[in-house]
């Protein structure tokens, strides 16, 4: 089946199921307005506004999808995780990594990229397995609105963060993350994270609200720069399809 056709029959089957969505998103807004928004419709319409993200985008509509995105995250609970809820990340970052029957047979170390596994995916958290080789590295990166927490399951990892010394200078400065521990971070943290040479390293990574954008920095003219991108950008920056992506390309195929 050619592409254009794959994504014809993809609509086809779910044009009735993506109309019923909007619908719901649509009387959500709209109780929103009048401020009668029950708490199970708006918790409904964040569901379904997170699966039309998917869906649209995947049959090429982008802004559509972002669109559905940001009424994702408006309908999302108006509270991110509170620095009081960070060490709750870590502590379900360290429970999942220490049960290796959900992710052990997920694990697949790549000498051209870094490989993403999606474990979970909800509007309020979503949670990965990443395989480090070689020095492979994420670039500095903010996590936007999501909190998180990362649990480095084998191997080791270097994090690289900004440092203003006595001296007022900012210097890089890098905190070893080997196997077995954990460390945690609110959505304006900037970072880089490497594999720190030597064997292959795992981790599993939870963030709070599920995480849509994040901002990397680059060096660029008049100093450093911030630009926003999906993780989705990201995954198919590095070849590897976005999870929504591909379940309606095997969706497709069948
Ligand atoms: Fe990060």
């Amino acid at each position: 089946m050619s592409p254009p056709s794959a994504l014809r029959a993809v609509w086809e089957r779910s044009r009735v199921e993506v109309l019923a969505q909007v619908d719901v998103i649509t009387a959500a807004v709209t109780d929103a307005l009048t401020g009668s928004l029950a708490e199970q419709a708006r918790i409904g319409a964040a569901r379904d506004a997170h699966k039309l993200a998917g869906s649209v985008g995947t049959l090429g509509f982008a802004v559509a999808s972002d669109h559905a995105r940001a009424l994702e995250h408006a309908l999302a609970p108006a509270h991110g995780p509170s620095p009081a809820d960070l060490p709750r990340l870590a502590e379900l970052a360290v429970a999942l990594g220490r049960e290796s029957r959900f992710w052990r047979d997920l694990v697949r170390h790549d000498p051209e990229t870094r490989y993403f596994n999606h474990l979970y995916r909800d509007v309020n958290l979503d949670v990965w397995l990443i395989c480090w080789l070689d020095a492979q590295d994420t670039g500095y990166h903010d996590h936007d609105l999501s909190s998180g927490a990362v649990y480095v399951v084998e191997g080791a990892l270097c994090e690289d963060y900004f440092h203003r010394d006595v001296g007022g200078w900012i210097n890089v400065e890098t905190r070893a993350r080997t196997a077995g521990s954990v460390f945690d971070f609110d959505g304006s943290s900037i970072h880089g994270l490497r594999h720190a040479t030597g064997p292959p390293a795992s981790s599993i990574h939870v963030y709070s609200p599920a995480l849509w954008r994040m901002g990397y920095y680059e060096p660029g003219e008049g100093g450093l720069r911030r630009t926003s991108i999906t993780y989705a950008d990201e995954m198919a920056a590095s070849g590897q399809a976005h999870p929504e992506a591909k379940a309606a390309a095997e969706s497709a195929a069948l």
